[in-house]
């Protein structure tokens, strides 16, 4: 049932024009489609075979004349047709029983359309690939009851209306494949602008929203005129459309799609004002805007040839999305949440059975393979190559590769050629991180070679093996190094490149710099390559790094290494439940940060290196996981840490005030600092028997701030530490936002992320609360998804009720939404890192949901390859 990437062919008819007549209504929209195709194979007996998916089709003609078809597999057949011909074909599709929010669907009152990859054939039959690229024309028919807005690509040619019924006929002068078309109709509030381009054209931008939201649109709309002028600045990107359209809609599987000028948004990355929204929420809100937009060059103009590329434009546009928000936001936040993608989700698919190269060969649902690999570590191999020829060379690639390609579906292979060509860089080994899957294990170690008055660095690199791949190739990585004396200065030895990375491309490396004894390295600066590190730094040094260096992922990471050695070595005194050391090196290297923070200090950074980093990423550490022993030991350092500096978190807490409620990066390292100091406090107070006082500063938080991020970290903090005020916390936001969905999404996933067995009935009991909604994939991500992903504690909690829960509720919305019932399947994939008892309840469960009826092709992918290693 599995697709290969090597059984790739070119389509035999490509579709030149496409013309749609949508009529619409909420059971029973009727369209009809008109298409003129073209032969391109040589075979003149090969028939025409159109993709289809739970459509009714009225009739079939072709040039005019009514057509014979053949039923097939997710399709007709329609065979004898001349070289060129016109397909005219109605059928009928129902939006308000669509759940699987693919093809054209009704969201809380909004028709719209998400197609990629596949959902186009649910809407009309047609050559639903990415290389058959084509030109639209389409008609929108209000619904008889009326609609104030009908949307689809590019220009408006008319609009009017016709029998008592609005309508609009667009046009999209760009060809583009199927899965880039969009169509949205409904009623809403419109913010807009416009935004003058480098040749200064005038483009018209516009934003459609909820009705009475408009505000919280406004930040969005910022946001899309600083992408367009970010492209133009950075890469010389110009907009190539007179008007730019964004649409938020409620029910959204993912983030947002980039279909061709007019990119369609889940609301939660558009909607935004300080007091419902958390910092982070702007600051997403400004990346996945930009990622969508960036698309428009690096995904619509150069489009994939097939879906075994969906690297190509994802891992590009992701490493653009970075660097805008490296460029206008911050860049060290920017990388050290890259880097915690990687080091966490990431590094957990690719100790999965699921794990992937970045170039998959082997794809049974396209659906399943949206992953961290494909974007997150494809981004991370972008930005290898972005090192390895340095920003100028690159952007002069990228632009050749936008001309080489413009209107054509291409692969990773002609982007790679392309690069290669143009930067003048031989990438044939590094070819590797596209067909190897697995993260690369580096172990460095270094002596001192008196005689020569040389640092001798080695490094060792090792791969383990995949399911889809036993013997794994040494991969050609930059490592950024550089090196710290004794004083804490910078050393540059000559033999060291000004770039300041070496190329390690071997089993085994071995480099000679020219230094003082006590010089020592400091090694993969800027993480710049996505590995696990495994570098023999004494706490001194590691303390020595953290004060001196000058990289942010340095500093965050001696933290972060400090942290990992105290889970790690206390991990068999806390699997007995035993009293744990203090981390005295850490807690002075925190001593020393708090002791000189002032309002000068970079506050971002300074909460990052403070912060205690999650039981998930923890758990990215072992290769076999302990989660009972892991959870103790997080809990114990963070307590300690909390307790011992508990005068400090005191002394910085409102001290650092943010100059308004309002979203500034600067405010948000303010907020951020603050708010963690709360939290440690608020720790060290229970641990310290004093829970009456944690709950009063939590409760005073909580209401002296209007703005959200701060009452988020009030309420995670009394309902996470269980404290006093927990009950009138929940109540209040209940009071104030339960008919806010997005805001009330906070509700569920607060409760549902509670680090104990009390998530899963608070799970259970949200489930019935009146305004859970298993068809709002952002509800079920917030509840069950928020278990499911970001709770290991409560999913894996010993009694098994997690697991029982979670594939109750998977089964519950097989036949609702697959999409997002694959997505919060995926823990559970990795059954076998842990104990032999919860092996044995997941794998009963994994069982049992493979015999269940109807079982999506989503979930039968993921689950079988499971049961299968
Ligand atoms: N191309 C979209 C983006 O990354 C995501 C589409 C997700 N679609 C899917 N079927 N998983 O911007
Ligand atoms: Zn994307």
């Amino acid at each position: 049932k599995a697709q290969k990437r090597t059984d790739y062919k070119a389509p035999n008819f490509t579709a030149v024009d496409i013309d749609l007549t949508f009529t619409l209504d909420d059971t029973h929209t009727i369209v009809k489609n008109v298409t003129t195709f073209k032969r391109l194979t040589s075979d003149t007996k090969a028939p025409l075979v159109l993709n289809g998916e739970d459509l009714k089709l009225n009739y079939v003609k072709v040039d005019g004349i009514e057509a014979k078809y053949k039923d097939v597999k997710n399709g007709i057949e329609i065979s004898s047709v001349p070289d060129e011909f016109t397909v005219e074909l109605e059928n009928v599709i129902n939006p308000s029983e669509n759940s699987s929010l693919m093809g054209l669907y009704k969201s809380n009152g909004t028709f719209c359309t998400q197609c990629e990859p596949e959902g186009f054939r649910r809407i009309t039959y047609s050559l639903d690939r990415s290389d058959v690229l084509a030109k639209y024309r389409v008609t929108i028919i209000g619904p008889e009851y009326g609609c104030g807005v009908l949307l689809s690509n590019g220009n408006l040619i008319e609009r009017g209306t016709r029998k008592n019924r609005p309508y609009a006929v667009w046009e999209d002068p760009f060809p583009k494949p199927s899965y880039l078309f969009a169509l949205v109709a409904g009623t809403f509030d419109i913010v807009s602008d416009t935004f003058t381009t480098m040749s200064r054209r005038k483009v018209a931008l516009e934003l459609y929203v909820d009705r009475g939201s408009y505000d919280r649109g406004l930040w969005a709309m910022q946001s899309i005129k600083d992408s367009m002028k970010w492209d133009e600045d950075r890469w010389g990107l110009e907009f190539d459309l007179d008007n730019f359209k964004v649409v938020a809609v409620d029910f959204f599987n993912f983030g947002a799609m980039e279909n061709k000028g007019l990119n369609v948004f889940n609301s939660v990355y558009v909607m935004v004002d300080p007091t419902c929204a958390t910092d982070t929420a702007f600051y997403n809100v400004q990346s996945v805007i930009g990622h969508e937009y960036f698309h428009n060059y690096t995904g619509d103009r150069v489009t994939l040839r097939d879906w075994f590329q969906l690297s190509l434009k994802e891992s590009l546009t992701v490493f653009r999305d970075q660097e805008f928000s490296s460029d206008v936001a911050n860049r060290a936040l920017t990388r050290l949440h890259a880097i915690n993608v990687i080091r966490g989700p990431q590094f957990a698919e690719d100790a999965s059975p699921m794990a992937h190269p970045v170039r998959p060969e082997e794809v049974m649902e396209m659906n399943n393979f949206y992953t961290v690999t494909i974007y997150d570590k494809g981004a991370e191999i972008i930005r290898m190559i972005h090192t390895l020829i340095g920003e100028s060379r690159f952007k002069k690639a990228l632009n050749d590769y936008l001309r080489k390609f413009d209107g054509q579906a291409v692969t990773i292979e002609d982007f790679l050629c392309c690069f290669e060509e143009s930067a003048g860089v031989d990438l044939s080994q590094f070819r590797r991180w596209y067909t190897q899957a697995g993260t690369p294990h580096v172990k460095a170690s270094w002596t001192y070679d008196e005689a020569n008055k040389n640092l001798v660095l080695k490094l060792t690199q090792h791969t383990n093996p995949t399911r889809d791949q036993k013997e794994k190739e040494p991969f050609y990585m930059p490592i950024r190094l550089s090196f710290l004396d004794k004083d804490g200065h910078d050393v540059h030895p000559a033999e060291l490149s000004s770039d300041g990375f070496i190329i390690f491309n071997e089993n085994e490396q071995e480099y000679r710099f020219t230094l003082d004894k006590d010089t020592f390295p400091v090694i993969l600066r800027d993480f710049s390559a996505p590995v696990k590190l495994d570098a023999p730094y004494t706490m001194e040094q590691l303390q020595h790094m953290l004060s001196f260096c000058d990289d942010a992922f340095i500093k965050v990471d001696c933290a972060t290494t400090m942290q990992n050695r105290y889970v790690h070595d206390n991990l068999e005194i806390a699997a007995a439940e035993g009293v744990l050391r203090e981390p005295a090196e850490l807690i002075a290297s925190y001593k020393s940060i708090l002791d000189s923070v002032d309002a000068q200090s970079d506050l971002i950074l300074i909460n990052e290196t403070l912060k205690i980093q999650s039981i998930a990423n923890l758990m990215e550490t072992f290769d076999k996981i302990n989660i009972d022993a892991i959870k103790y030991a997080h809990d114990a350092l963070e307590t300690k840490v909390a307790v011992s500096l508990v005068n400090e978190f005191v002394q910085l807490y409102g001290k650092i005030k943010a100059s308004s409620s309002n979203y500034s990066v600067t405010d948000m390292g303010r907020r951020a600092l603050n708010n963690l100091a709360l939290h440690m406090i608020a720790v060290a107070k229970c641990a310290m028997d004093k829970k009456t006082e944690a709950s009063e500063i939590v409760f005073n938080h909580y209401n002296g701030s209007k703005n959200m991020t701060d009452k988020l970290q009030a309420m995670t903090d009394a309902v996470h530490l269980d404290l006093d005020c927990k009950s009138e916390i929940l109540k209040s936001f209940e009071k104030d936002w339960s008919k806010d969905a997005l805001v009330f999404d906070n509700f569920f996933r607060v409760q549902a992320t509670v680090p104990n067995k009390s998530a899963i009935d608070n799970v259970k009991k949200l489930l019935s609360h009146p305004s859970f909604d298993g068809r709002n994939p952002n509800r079920v991500r917030a509840l069950t998804g928020a278990l499911a992903l970001s709770n290991p504690v409560a999913l894996n909690d010993i009694s098994g009720e997690g697991y029982d829960l979670l594939c109750k509720q998977i089964t519950e919305l097989n036949d609702i939404n697959p999409s997002v019932a694959a997505r919060i399947l995926t823990p559970l994939l990795s059954f076998r890192r842990l104990d032999e008892k919860r092996q044995g309840m997941i794998l009963n469960n994994l069982n049992s949901l493979m015999q269940m009826p109807k079982l999506s092709r989503s979930i039968y992918e993921k689950v079988s390859t499971a049961l299968k290693e």
